[in-house]
């Protein structure tokens, strides 16, 4: 590993923990009658994860001086949306995957009714903490935070992304309805992420927009990383089962162009994205993040 990417690794472990704290806080403790709901809750959101998303929020606020106490925030309430969708994705009705994070799924660990819930809840949680006044005193900048991420999740996000996913098992997609696919059911919220820096940061609008199209292109670089590793990846270190798309006829990248055509897509991306960062300067920090989402293992 070159010293620049241990450097990123170590940011992100720090970063990683920051967001433990974080969730760790706002999260219901396991207590009274709906103990069973608040132990799902943890249990899909802690102790494990990249954390990718709320490093995002922490990379691009940094670029506009915000405090990373503020970062870090809407960094768990991105986490806790990105925790539920993991549960919600791994029901039966959904991928039927019995492993997440090197442990049972969910609904494997309690019962599916109670992923279902733990999921809803984690999603109800993550806009409580953006409305909340410890977020950010302006409650214009709260309410633009709120609105962005219930685009991303949405239909014409996640949700959407999710929906055309399941539609598409066994169908021919060609790239671009694939590349379209991903931009929802995970570019959006990847790309919120970015977002977030610039809206705490009040950033300017060419800076906002050079950050979207860089979000645009990591979004589907992380999709297509993804997809690879369900192919070529190890489950050790992924931590959840592999070959569950090519067995359910997922439309994916590597599925139209194969292993090698993926990734040439993956660089030219990269090419792409740096195109973008060159419009706000050197951005070093977010150059490197996405040589490590074409290059990750896990
Ligand atoms: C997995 O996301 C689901 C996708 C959107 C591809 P991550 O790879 O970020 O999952 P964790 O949070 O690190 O477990
Ligand atoms: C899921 O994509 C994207 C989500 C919105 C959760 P995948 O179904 O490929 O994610 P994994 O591989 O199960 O993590
Ligand atoms: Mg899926
Ligand atoms: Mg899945
Ligand atoms: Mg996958």
């Amino acid at each position: 590993m070159s010293a620049d990417m241990a450097a990123l690794d170590q940011r992100m472990a720090a970063n990683a923990e920051a967001i433990e704290t974080e969730l760790e806080r706002v999260l219901p403790p396991v207590g009274g009658r709906q103990a069973r709901l608040c132990e799902a809750m943890r249990y899909a959101t802690l102790g494990g994860g990249k954390r990718l998303r709320p490093f995002l929020v922490a990379a691009t606020a940094e670029l506009f001086d915000v405090p990373f106490v503020r970062a870090r925030r809407v960094g768990a309430a991105i986490e806790l949306v990105h925790g539920y969708s993991l549960v919600h994705d791994d029901l039966p009705a959904m991928d039927d995957a019995t492993t997440r994070r090197g442990r049972p799924s969910c609904h494997r660990q309690f019962d599916e009714a109670t992923a279902v819930l733990a999921g809803d809840a984690l999603q109800c949680l993550a806009f409580d903490l953006l409305a909340d006044e410890a977020t950010h005193p302006d409650p214009a900048v709260r309410c633009a935070l709120v609105q962005g991420l219930a685009a991303a999740s949405g239909v014409d996000g996640m949700c959407g992304g999710q929906m055309i996913d399941l539609l598409a098992e066994g169908r021919e997609l060609d790239l671009e309805q694939v590349l379209e696919l991903q931009r929802l059911k995970t570019g959006a919220l990847i790309g919120f992420a970015c977002e977030a820096g610039a809206i705490l940061g009040d950033a300017p609008v060419e800076a906002r927009r050079a950050l979207r199209g860089y979000a645009g292109d990591l979004g589907l670089a992380f999709q297509i990383q993804d997809d690879l590793l369900d192919v070529t990846g190890h489950v050790a270190l992924t931590g959840k089962d592999h070959g569950l798309d090519a067995a359910a006829g997922k439309a994916t990248v590597v599925a139209l162009l194969g292993i090698d055509g993926a990734r040439r897509e993956l660089q030219a991306l990269q090419r792409s994205a740096n195109a973008h960062l060159d419009r706000i300067g050197p951005c070093r920090l977010l150059r490197e993040l996405f040589e490590f989402v074409i290059s990750r293992v896990n």
